[in-house]
């Protein structure tokens, strides 16, 4: 079998995005590829073709991404999908080398995804970037420690008249967490306030409370609500799209609207690791927090990508990284001060997607040395690795894609 990887043409990019449609078991709809056709660029959608017929596809948005101190170009890994007649001949493979060559030929030193199932990407250098709580909290349960009261108003704003007051808080809050992507308003009215029947999975329309300070947008909270009523008792759930505050007067008025809403047993929702939620009620264990592992990232071109963030302290560390699958990457780097390629002996011996692991800040060189997944080469390496890379914050990414 030939296999050909391909920008799909004008004419052929929907029956490529059909491929991916069919195994993603998802109803092809006219708003769905209208959505994509507004948001993806034709050049970073793949297809693999089996004479003529699209078997596989893999597409990346143009995103900037938050990084600690600055923000860097990163592909946004998306439509990943092989027909299951295709399967395990290598086909994704193959359509992962293409979009990393081609991002590196753009110059654009990172790619990040979120996964279907975390065993995929481990193998192509994507590296756990980003983890998250879910959250599945029992309502009856919430209260806020020393509870001062609202301080600011809450209002309900049909899902076009909130493009603008969400856009403001999240372009505040953005340059400030690792993890975070830039929205133009195109994505939030495509996407984030986009309400079609077919995403809502049995809830209801998609709300949009914003929590204004002085008259200004501080905080919002996008949701829905599944019903459900047993023996004359609702046990309905609040489902968060995206709840964010800018600072913490507007997030205990947005959570403690959200945990107020009538008739609702549980909050559920996607949750930053350094929420100070957990912090600011009085039973944290009625959360019920469960770890998951967030976003991935790929370092692509190591020089932009080390380059591309700050660091703390005047230290200095030379990394041995190994990159099988993007050989360019390969070999000793000096990190702090200068950036550059250097033949000096390695202090720590590491992967790439491990790498990526500490790149946004969500591990520290020594915790994945722990897990023996760093080698530290000469002794006292980590704990400067570790004050180099430090972050005052665990990265975050809000939404996936
Ligand atoms: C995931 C998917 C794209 C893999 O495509 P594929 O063409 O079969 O992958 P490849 O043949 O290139 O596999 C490369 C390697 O990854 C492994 N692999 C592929 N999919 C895997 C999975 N879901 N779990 C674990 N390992 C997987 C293969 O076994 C192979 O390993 P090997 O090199 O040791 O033999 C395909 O199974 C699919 O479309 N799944 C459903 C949609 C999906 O989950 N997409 C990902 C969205 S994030």
């Amino acid at each position: 079998m030939t296999i050909e990887i391909r920008n799909p043409s004008a004419d052929n990019w929907r029956a490529a995005m059909l491929t991916a449609m069919a195994v993603f078991a998802d109803e092809p709809r006219d708003d769905d590829f209208d959505r994509f056709t507004k948001t993806l660029v034709r050049e970073r959608f793949y297809a693999a073709y089996d004479g003529d017929a699209p078997v596989g596809t893999a597409a990346d948005f143009p995103f900037t991404l938050t990084v600690p101190g600055g923000e860097l170009a990163a592909g946004g890994v998306t439509w990943v999908a092989v027909l299951p007649t295709h399967r395990r001949q290598g086909i994704l493979t193959e359509l992962m080398r293409r979009e990393l060559a081609d991002l590196h030929e753009r110059e654009e030193p990172l790619a990040v995804l979120w996964a279907s199932e975390a065993a995929i990407y481990g193998r192509f250098g994507y590296g756990l970037a980003a983890p998250h709580f879910e959250m599945e909290a029992d309502r009856s349960r919430f209260a806020l420690r020393d509870d001062p009261g609202p301080r600011g108003k809450v209002r309900m704003l049909p899902l076009e008249d909130a493009v603008e007051p969400c856009m403001r808080v999240y372009d505040r809050v953005r340059p400030t967490i690792p993890g975070f992507i830039a929205r133009t308003r195109v994505w939030w009215e495509q996407f984030r306030l986009s309400d079609p029947e077919q995403w809502r999975r049995g809830a209801s329309p998609k709300y949009a409370a914003i929590v204004e300070l002085d008259g200004e947008p501080a905080a919002y909270a996008i949701y829905r609500i599944k019903q459900e009523w047993r023996q004359g008792f609702s046990h309905s759930e609040v489902r968060l799209v995206e709840a964010l505050a800018a600072n913490s007067t507007a997030e205990r008025d947005l959570w403690r609207f959200v945990f107020g809403i009538d008739l609702i047993a549980r909050v559920e929702g996607r949750l930053d690791p350094a929420s100070p939620l957990f912090l600011m009620v009085v039973d944290a264990r009625s959360l019920n927090l469960r770890a998951s592992e967030g976003l991935w990232l790929r370092i692509v071109d190591i020089e932009g990508a080390l380059r591309g963030r700050t660091y703390g302290g005047d230290g200095e560390i030379v990394l041995d990284v190994r990159d099988e699958f993007c050989p360019w990457n390969a070999g000793r780097w000096r990190v702090g001060g200068e950036i550059e390629r250097t033949d000096a002996d390695a202090d720590l011996e590491l992967d790439v997607a491990d790498l990526a692991s500490v790149y946004l800040g969500a591990f520290t060189f020594s915790r994945l040395a722990a897990a023996d997944r760093v080698r530290e080469v000469k002794e006292g390496a980590l704990a400067r690795a570790d004050d180099l890379f430090r972050t005052p914050r665990p990265p975050y990414c809000p939404e996936d894609f």
